[in-house]
């Protein structure tokens, strides 16, 4: 298996272009299955998330190549409703496509998604809200088989919580549905806007996607169009961390400044300086960081649950104490005895971690157990006195492109091997 060598306490400097979200991608990609003709979809990452929605794609009887950055992709050729056990357990989120499957064809089968590293990953509301549109679902087996017999129909749907999946999987099943849904404490995420404008660009009627209430109306079909992805906040906010720990100047291309509006001020308490100029953020750490005390997840626009780990790995090296309050997800805290074997002083307590800000992180050989978890070591390492080895990488390369070749482009001594 591959690991990353890292030699720290190399600055970093220049700029980079950050890349493509993923969590804009994925969604985006089970929409095309509303389409009836081809989409070509641009900054698509190359990620392996993204490979298994792609195979996801190819097994339905869709094509779907990719020329760089850009994908084409055509459902017509779909022939099946299914998506077989391997394909469903290399994706976690693949229960995105369940909405998709359903409102393309009137039916779909699937194995439940199960836990993930982030604990058992519910998809209670997906279900509950696609029976409000008109879809019955049984459990057979272990397996999710969803009939529509008289099609999709608009409802009005209130979420007890602002879920990203469960928000996607409504909207796209709504957008060819007979009828108007109605969305009620949607999720806000970017991702869901940038879903809204590609499906909206294929001919839907969605509107108020970005607010809590979210109002579609349904169309007969949907066409192609050519969409561009949205940068990736969260790579981008880890790029921040690594220049942060590493008392580095650089400048990131293709931001969109208010997708960064509850991370940048967490950046500016530590004592470094954001200036964006169009979609360019120019950012310059101090020598020494201070702790900016509270951090709590929260749905955007608070602050993002996957920027919490990378950021722990800055707070690990503030001067003072920082106190995380984990609330999206009951155990995204299982980078923190690996960031304890480089030097860091973390004490966990349910939701809360209490991070000790200490003088020095010190290499060592590290293993992943998460994507965002697997971001933080690469931070911490980046950070360490000598050379540090980082084992799990897989879990980092489903959500950044090419991670090492970004950093060492920038200065960091940094190899996979
Ligand atoms: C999306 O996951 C993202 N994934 C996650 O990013 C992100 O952390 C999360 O939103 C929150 O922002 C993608 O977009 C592919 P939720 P999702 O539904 O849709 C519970 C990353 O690192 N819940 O908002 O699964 C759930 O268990 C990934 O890129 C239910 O209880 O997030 C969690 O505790 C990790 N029942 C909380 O809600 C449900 O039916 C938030 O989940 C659905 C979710």
């Amino acid at each position: 298996m591959a690991i990353l060598a890292v030699d720290g306490r190399r600055r970093l400097s220049g700029e980079t272009a950050v890349q493509g979200s993923k969590n804009a991608t994925l969604p985006i990609l089970a929409g095309t299955l509303l389409c009836a003709d081809e989409c070509i979809v641009h900054n698509c990452p190359d990620l392996s998330d993204v490979e298994a929605s792609l195979s996801i794609l190819r097994y339905l009887g869709c094509s779907a190549s990719r020329d760089d950055g850009t994908l084409a992709v055509d459902t017509r050729g779909m022939v099946r409703s299914d998506i077989p056990e391997e394909l469903m357990h290399r994706m976690r989120s693949s229960i995105i496509f369940l909405g998709a499957l359903v409102a393309r064809t009137g039916r779909a089968r699937m194995s439940y998604p199960g836990g993930c590293e982030l604990g058992p990953r519910p998809i209670d509301l997906h279900l509950s809200s696609l029976r409000r549109l008109g879809v019955e679902i049984t459990d057979e087996h272990g397996e999710l088989v969803c009939t529509a017999p008289e099609g999709l129909h608009g409802a009005g749907i209130a979420l007890p919580f602002p879920s990203v999946g469960a928000t996607e999987n409504i909207m796209i099943a709504a957008c060819t549905a007979d009828g108007t849904t109605i969305i009620s404490n949607a999720a806000r995420e970017p991702e869901i806007s940038d879903l809204a404008d590609f499906l909206n660009a294929c001919g839907a009627h969605i509107d108020g996607a970005g607010e809590s209430t979210v109002m579609i109306d349904g169309v007969s079909r949907l066409h192609g169009a050519v969409h561009a992805i949205i940068p990736d906040r969260i790579v981008a906010a880890t790029l921040l961390c690594a220049a942060a720990v590493t008392r580095s100047d650089i400048t990131l291309r293709r931001v969109i400044p208010s997708h960064l509006s509850s991370i940048i001020p967490i950046f500016e308490q530590s004592g470094c300086e954001a200036e964006f100029c169009g979609s360019d953020l120019r950012f310059c750490a101090p020598y020494k960081l201070r702790s900016s005390k509270l951090i709590r997840t929260m749905p955007y626009p608070g602050f993002p649950t996957d920027a919490q780990a990378p950021m722990m790995s800055v707070a690990a090296l503030c001067d003072g104490i920082t106190v995380f309050v984990e609330n999206m997800f009951e155990s995204r805290y299982r980078h923190v005895g690996e960031l304890c074997r480089l030097g860091a002083n973390i004490r966990v307590e349910g939701k809360v971690a209490v991070v000790d800000g200490v003088r020095r992180l010190l290499s060592a050989n590290v293993a992943a157990h998460d994507l965002r978890g697997a971001a933080a070591l690469v931070v911490a390492a980046l950070a360490a006195h000598g050379r540090s080895e980082i084992s799990g990488i897989g879990y980092l390369e489903r959500g950044y492109e090419r991670f090492e070749l970004v950093l060492s482009a920038l200065g960091a001594d940094i190899k996979k091997i």
